[in-house]
C-alpha cells in the first residue's frame, strides 16, 4: 500500500493493495479519464511531481519510465511510500 497526494488540494489518498490508483481516487470522487485501463493506450497518463512510480504499463518508453514525471494511474503503481501527482 502506498499513498498519494493531489498537488492542488494537498489531499492524501490510500491506495491499497489490490486497488488501482485510478480506482482509489475515484472512490475519493476524485475522476481521471481512462479507456483501455490495461497501460495501453496512454488516456490515464498523469504527471507525477514527486515520488517513484512502480511502471506497469506498456505505453511509456523506458527512456519515460525513467524520467519518474508521469505515469499511467490505471496499472501502475509506486515504489515510494508517497506519490504526489499533478491533480
Ligand atoms: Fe489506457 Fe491507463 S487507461 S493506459
Amino acid at each position: 500500500a502506498f499513498d498519494v497526494k493531489l498537488a492542488s488540494s494537498g489531499r492524501v489518498i490510500a491506495v491499497p493493495a489490490g486497488t488501482t490508483v485510478m480506482q482509489a481516487l475515484a472512490d475519493q470522487g476524485v475522476h481521471i479519464p481512462v479507456s483501455c485501463e490495461q497501460g495501453v493506450c496512454g488516456t490515464c497518463l498523469t504527471r507525477v511531481l514527486d515520488g517513484v512510480p512502480d511502471h506497469r504499463d506498456l505505453y511509456l518508453t523506458d527512456e519515460e519510465r525513467a524520467a519518474n514525471d508521469q505515469f499511467t494511474p490505471c496499472c501502475s503503481r509506486s515504489k515510494s511510500g508517497t506519490l504526489v501527482l499533478d491533480l
